[in-house]
């Protein structure tokens, strides 16, 4: 039995009700924290996630400082496709830039002759980190993640950050056997950086699909639920959340038919009406409003107390925002969050 199977996240992620509403952030380990500010000095974001022994103790700070109910493992979505040999780079305040965009037939045909096993081999540094980081969080528990395959090539076909993602949906309709072609490749790396790190002792898994919401419901069961799922499948007996932004639409495709144990819930769908069109067998996670981390205490506290309430309408409820931390928060005021979540009737 793991040492983390009784921890409050992962009881409210197989279904249970713990004492405690569980509560972490994402991107908890990052810019937020002049912690994480001091230590990334010189280093390039890539090369950090790749140090197991800096990328251990980026995942840890969030941790300590806030007493948030798991990590969140410091890595990145493009750290699997470096590690396949992918010329990648995270360009600060911009996203993932790549050197060659994957736009066409031949494109795809190139980066898909990588063997997706490639990731795996060279996933030493990964799980170096994560056995580090294990270690000293004890019965507290490590979500590992990796993006999902429509996120990852929304970069890959772009080059680069785009708000619509025109080129990988138009890649869909245009060309549907490079689609999947590049799609069901980008599962098994993905699939194979969650492997790493399950291997190496998380205890839960979070796919990011955080541009989702761009799709439309035919297209992201068309052309993306399946890859996702592929992702998700073959990792054994441990809980899958699944996340995306503005997935009202398609929130119940979300889960997979049960394949994913929660569901990421954004700002925009009350928690209450998340838990209506889930039903009853999936946990939701979310959904603090990041915009409301500037406002003053009453109006956030009062916030918080409604996410809380409206989680209950679900069968479990893990807190988080309903999108990652904004660079500029102010970390007491997370620490305060989790004060509060845990001091509230679950
Ligand atoms: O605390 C955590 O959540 C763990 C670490 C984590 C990072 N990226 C670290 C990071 C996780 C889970 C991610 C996932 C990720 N990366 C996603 C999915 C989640 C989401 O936000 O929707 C996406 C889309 C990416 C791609 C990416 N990487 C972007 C868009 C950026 C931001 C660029 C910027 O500077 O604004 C990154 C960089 C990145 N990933 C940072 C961190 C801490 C910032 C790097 C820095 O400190 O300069």
């Amino acid at each position: 039995m793991p040492r983390t199977a009784d921890s409050a996240l992962l009881r409210a992620l197989r279904g249970d009700r713990p004492a405690h509403t569980p509560v972490w952030f994402m991107r908890q380990a990052g810019r937020s924290l002049p912690e994480y500010r001091e230590l990334r000095v010189g280093t390039r974001m890539l090369d950090a996630c790749l140090d197991p022994a800096l990328a251990a103790e980026i995942t840890l700070q969030p941790v300590r400082r806030h007493g948030v109910d798991a990590a969140i493992f410091f890595s990145d979505i493009v750290v699997p496709l470096r590690l396949a040999g992918v010329e990648v780079e995270i360009q600060p305040g911009r996203g993932p830039v790549f050197a060659d965009p994957v736009r066409t037939r031949d494109d795809v045909a190139r980066l898909t002759s990588i063997e997706p096993a490639s990731v795996a081999a060279a996933a030493g540094p990964v799980r170096d980190a994560v056995g580090i980081v294990v270690e000293e969080l004890g019965d507290t528990p490590l979500i590992g993640f990796a993006g999902a395959p429509f996120t990852l090539a929304a970069y890959l076909v772009e080059g680069g950050p785009s708000k619509e993602h025109l080129r990988a949906r138009a890649m869909m309709h245009a060309d549907p056997e490079a689609w999947h072609g590049l799609a069901g490749w980008l599962a098994q790396v993905s699939a194979a950086f969650l492997g790493a790190q399950i291997e190496a002792g998380a205890s839960a898994v979070q796919l990011f699909d955080s541009w989702a919401g761009s799709l439309s419901p035919a297209d992201y069961r068309a052309f993306v639920a399946p890859h996702s799922r592929a992702a998700l499948e073959g990792l054994g007996d441990i809980p899958r959340i699944h996340f995306g932004v503005g997935t009202g639409p398609i929130l119940a495709d979300m889960r997979l038919d049960g394949l994913a144990d929660a569901v990421g819930v954004d700002w925009r769908m009350p928690l209450d009406e998340a838990a209506a069109v889930l039903g009853g067998r999936t946990t939701v996670q979310g959904n603090i409003d990041p915009a409301l981390l500037t406002a003053p205490w009453p109006v956030l506290e009062a916030h918080v107390g409604d996410v809380v309430a409206r989680g209950r309408a679900a069968r479990a409820h893990v807190v988080n925002l309903g999108h990652g931390v904004p660079p500029e928060t102010d970390p007491d005021v997370l620490t305060r969050i989790v004060g509060l979540v845990h001091s509230l009737q679950p």
